[in-house]
């Protein structure tokens, strides 16, 4: 099949549109209109005013079946196996499809863009860096996950991208998996909320949205042989609702499905996932694409509802073809396939906005970046009001930390965003940001001594912290796709120079780096702890702005941190048998079987829901942060009926302006046989010193009910709710029981 190179054979028609419409708009605008009606006469799908249902159907009607195979596979990524001889088509990026020109069907231009658009596009690109994913769930701020989205779909259709693989929400319940940051943490409406306004924003930018990796990829190791045991009614209320609750918010045009296994089938060719559940119950009309080598089959993967394989055609395309006319695969199924494509095209606004290159917004990308790092870092330590530091007073603050000079830890794999003129990271490396601590630090202190040392020698940074007022030791424990953490530890003895820097100096504070939890052996030792995560582009800034004060913290976690791994549901992470000598070292691809299982035996119990069921103490709790201020909450009334509203009041009592993340959980009836309580909503709620609200969050009846097996659906249980109130999962001050029918 034929297809011209889109973007350089278009450039010349652009630039003459775009010269013409500078210098003559009016005689443009009539041009570009007579252009758009003289479409519709050859090609009446291209009316806008039609629903993309209708005009995925006409399109169809006109295609070939070499055409409609062409849009079930992809063609190839930089780097995956022998380039094919289509591969100049692609932008770089992880996948493209081709378009079929005759029918005014533009290709598909995939990147990943977890936390940035990922690099390689053949033009000198450049992207920001965001906060990790769990990071802005730190914010719990849905204007905030919004902007994220924006950004990200504006990136990438000035890199010539019109598709996102972003959209991470697999739930947190394994802390050591490596890809921890690049997904909302543990709690499923906490999550799906924010990846669903987040895919809503990033469409809004004319780009194919995404969400995954579909379902309970939950850890690394061994994730394309694992097979993922778990309840259904588990499953329906945790993993899969925070996809449901994304779905519906942000209805994005395509849902990746997972390389793991879930009770017996691989994600990519489970009927249960991807038939039962998502297109017919969730009533899901976009397309699924798989994994990158995550389809196994051709006709079990056809029919269990996979529309899409990437990166290659090993199963969708010749072979598809041959299964659909030997009649092993109905040719419906595969118009129900390519119809879904060609849905997701029109609804998402590719066809009729394409994408352009053009000069990524550096400075724009810069500040959303700090402003989200701002309302993402969790002050979790603060004690005697170590912080904020007063830069009138402070004399002398030293730096400790490896790196802490240039720059800041970003996680690694395929979300991993590009260092600016720095050439393409591998996979797998570490990646500073230049972001420097030291001179974010240095910039607001101008009169004092603020000294440096990268910590390779405790005894050396211990001794440098002794002379010094203050002690700040930027920590960081880098994470990745493809591998999991062994344990929650800082790497490198950090512990170990933590310790010894405390000892020197009490006025200690540790700035956390990471993607996940990490145990804290040194807490009581240091007065201050701060948790940053991957703070991105402008990651250091963000830290100085809260450490000295300018910008007041009202992060709280999205994730329980364990005291120990000895607490968690695992204690030990399920790791796939030894190889056989010589064997391949990752993934069985083609057709295959899992290898080995995990079994999520704690069910419902994820993150807080198993610490509150166990009774476990923890290092720090969900949902708490710390903040300049204080907060007080009162007045607590619940009016019931199909969706109770919760009202209460909350107080600034402090001193200074914040804005607090008001949490409301819901305690169900015994006789539900849930954990003991759960999220139900929360409100970010902005205060002046001194001043109070009335806050009313509404709970929509899922968010109360549970997962009924035996009927295959949600139900209430009728009988008495406690809701309780406040400022993090371990402190809800208000309490009231209502009875619901
Ligand atoms: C990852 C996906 C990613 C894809 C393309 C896979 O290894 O699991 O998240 O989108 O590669 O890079």
């Amino acid at each position: 099949m034929r297809t011209s190179r889109p973007g350089r054979s278009r450039l010349p028609v652009a630039a003459a549109v775009i010269l013409s419409a500078t210098l003559f708009p009016a005689v443009a605008q009539h041009r570009l209109h007579n252009q758009a009606e003289d479409q519709t006469q050859t090609r009446p799908w291209m009316n806008t005013k039609l629903s993309p249902d209708k005009r995925a159907e006409m399109v169809l009607k006109e295609m070939t079946l070499d055409e409609k195979i062409s849009l079930l596979h992809g063609n190839g990524m930089p780097g995956w196996g022998k380039p094919r001889p289509n591969a100049y088509l692609g932008n770089g990026g992880a996948g493209f499809v081709l378009g079929i020109p005759r029918l005014g069907i533009p290709m598909i231009q995939m990147s990943d863009a977890a936390y940035g658009v990922r690099s390689s596009a053949e033009n000198g690109r450049y992207s920001t860096a965001l906060p990790s994913n769990v990071a802005s769930a730190a914010s719990w701020d849905t204007q905030a996950a919004c902007e994220y989205g924006a950004l990200i779909g504006r990136e990438l259709r000035a890199q010539g991208y019109n598709m996102t693989l972003g959209g991470g929400v697999n739930i947190t319940r394994e802390p050591r998996n490596g890809r921890t940051f690049e997904y909302l943490g543990e709690d499923p409406i906490l999550a799906g909320t924010l990846v669903g306004n987040r895919i809503k924003c990033e469409q809004g930018q004319h780009v194919i949205g995404d969400i995954k990796h579909y379902a309970v990829n939950d850890q690394e190791s061994g994730r394309n042989e694992v097979d993922s045991i778990i309840g259904k009614r588990a499953m329906r209320e945790s993993d899969l609702l925070a996809f449901e609750i994304g779905l519906e918010t942000g209805n994005p045009g395509a849902v990746m499905c997972s390389y793991n296994a879930t009770n017996g089938d691989f994600a990519c060719e489970n009927k249960y996932l991807l038939t039962d559940v998502l297109k017919t119950d969730w009533n899901f009309k976009g397309f699924v694409l798989s994994d990158w080598g995550g389809t196994h089959s051709t006709v079990k993967a056809s029919a269990a509802g996979l529309d899409h394989e990437e990166p290659l055609d090993d199963f969708f395309g010749d072979k598809l073809k041959e299964a659909a006319q030997a009649g092993k695969v109905p040719m419906a199924e595969i118009d129900d396939h390519a119809r879904r494509m060609l849905r997701s095209e029109f609804l998402s606004g590719i066809v009729d906005h394409p994408a352009q290159k053009s000069v990524v917004d550096v400075e724009g990308g810069f500040n959303t970046s700090r402003r989200i790092a701002e309302q993402s870092i969790v002050l979790l330590k603060n004690e005697n009001n170590v912080l904020p530091l007063d830069p009138r007073k402070v004399r002398s603050i030293a730096i400790i930390g490896p790196h802490a000079d240039e720059g800041m830890i970003s996680g690694g794999g395929s979300a991993q965003v590009d260092p600016p003129g720095r050439p393409p990271a591998g996979w797998q490396a570490h990646v500073w940001f230049p972001t420097s601590p030291l001179k974010a630090v240095s910039a607001r202190t101008p009169g004092a001594n603020v000294p440096f040392d990268s910590g390779a020698k405790p005894e050396s940074a211990a001794a440098l912290a002794k002379q010094c007022d203050i002690a700040i030791v930027f920590a960081y424990q880098w994470t990745s796709e493809g591998m999991d953490l062994p344990n929650l530890s800082l790497p490198e003895r950090q512990d170990a120079l933590i310790e010894q820097v405390a000892a020197a100096n009490p006025r200690t504070i540790v700035v956390l780096e990471t993607g996940t939890a990490v145990t804290m052996p040194w807490i009581d030792k240091v007065s201050g702890v701060v948790e940053a995560w991957y703070a991105g582009s402008k990651g250091a800034d963000a830290v100085a702005n809260i450490l000295f004060g300018s910008v007041n913290p009202s992060a709280k976690l999205p994730m329980t941190f364990p005291r120990s791994e000895a607490d968690l549901p695992h204690p030990q992470l399920v790791a796939p048998p030894p190889k056989a000598h010589g064997a391949a070292p990752v993934a069985p691809r083609g057709e295959a079987k899992p290898t080995f299982s995990v079994h999520y035996d704690e069910g419902l119990k994820v993150g807080y829901k198993w610490y509150d069921a166990e009774d476990k103490p923890v290092l720090f709790p969900f949902g708490f942060g710390l903040s300049y201020t204080t907060y007080s909450y009162s007045d607590l009334k619940i009016k019931p009926g199909r969706e109770p509203a919760v009202h209460f009041t909350v107080k600034n009592t402090g001193s200074r302006a914040g804005a607090e993340i008001a949490e409301v959980y819901a305690a169900l009836p015994p006789t539900a046989g849930e954990p003991p309580k759960r999220l139900v909503g929360w409100s970010k709620v902005p205060l002046n010193a001194g001043e109070s609200k009335e806050v009313s969050v509404t709970i929509p009846p899922k968010y109360l009910s549970i997962y009924d097996e035996a009927q295959d659906q949600w139900k209430l249980v009728p009988g008495t709710y406690t809701f309780m109130v406040g400022g993090s999962s371990k402190d809800l001050p208000l309490k009231q029981p209502v009875d619901l029918q």
